[in-house]
């Protein structure tokens, strides 16, 4: 096991904060949790989880995380709490605590919030970005390298390309941050112009899926996210299938072995094909099963 960390962190908000110390420990603890079926006790504390936009993944997994490590949970339904009188975040947090709640789950349309919500709050409560806005989903990150590391660990040798909607997705935003840090630096990012990241940390960047697919190991495929688009960011469904979809035709450009991955929801016959998301080499369903074991180590690391 990664030795733990000497001084532990009292929020979880984005992997720019995080050293490489700590990303060792976190996938040493998630895979032990993995492997052993032996998880933490952390029976003292109860879990908050404030889903201010809509979660299937990030919120169930928390959910169990927090269940199989004995904590006790608390799911705020945002649509009929008193949210809809006009309670801020900031003091729905506040008064949550004051029944005893000691960690919060936030995920919220504001980019920053959370790190905002940690400077006015901090000796509130312990508070985990489930994902802000376009800006950063950093437990989602972490999972995708547990996944990546469990089918190919030697990581800086890897060829990574992210693919999609890379300009509103959080993930790759957090992933990015993330390669940087463990040393991956052939890292492709194809997009249409249109949804290219400006000036990445690390990586380069192409519209060409064949320049880009070229000899990978790993293929991280993003939603197309119709939420955040501005109307001048639209672009014909069909058009983008045939020019940046991950399909039988589109798959061979990358190595044999490559992996493939999605954070999901995904949207079949959009970004993927049915065959690619169902394809032997998805990681898919591996993904969401990690997403609880590192989840459960963020949780861990906060409290032990
Ligand atoms: N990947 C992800 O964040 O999925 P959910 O929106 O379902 O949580």
């Amino acid at each position: 096991m990664a030795p733990r960390p000497e001084f532990a962190m009292k929020h979880f908000l984005g992997i720019e904060e995080l050293t490489i110390e700590e990303i060792n420990h976190l996938l040493s603890r998630a895979c032990a949790f993995k492997q052993n079926k032996c998880f933490p006790n952390l029976s003292t504390h109860t879990l908050g989880t404030l889903f201010y936009e809509n979660s299937t993944r990030t919120r169930i997994s928390f959910e169990l995380a927090a269940k199989k490590s004995s904590m006790d949970v608390v799911h705020l339904n945002v649509s009929t709490s008193s949210v809809e009188k006009g309670e801020s975040i900031e003091d729905t947090i506040k008064t949550l605590a004051a029944m005893g709640i000691d960690s919060f789950v936030i995920r919220h349309a504001q980019n920053g919030l959370p790190r905002l919500l940690a400077t006015r709050l901090s000796d509130c409560a312990h508070l985990i970005n489930a994902g802000d806005g376009t800006h950063s989903h950093p437990t989602q990150a972490m999972l995708d390298l547990m996944t990546i590391f469990e089918k190919k660990p030697n990581l800086p040798a890897l060829k990574v390309a992210i693919l999609g909607d890379i300009l509103h997705s959080r993930v790759a935003n957090s992933l990015i941050h993330l390669f940087s840090k463990v040393g991956i630096s052939d890292l492709r990012l194809i997009a249409p112009p249109l949804w290219q990241p400006q000036s990445p940390l690390v990586g380069w960047v192409t519209s060409s899926i064949k320049e880009g697919l070229q000899g990978v190991d790993v293929i991280i495929c993003l939603r197309v996210q119709k939420e955040r688009l501005q109307d001048h960011e639209f672009l014909n469904t069909a058009r983008y299938h045939e020019q940046f979809a991950l399909t039988e035709k589109t798959l061979n450009f990358a190595q044999q072995d490559a992996i493939i991955l999605h954070p999901g929801p995904i949207n079949r016959g959009v970004e993927i094909d049915s065959e690619i998301a169902d394809h032997p080499q998805s990681c898919i369903l591996e993904q969401v099963k990690n997403g609880v074991f590192m989840r459960m180590a963020v949780l861990d690391y906060l409290f032990s």
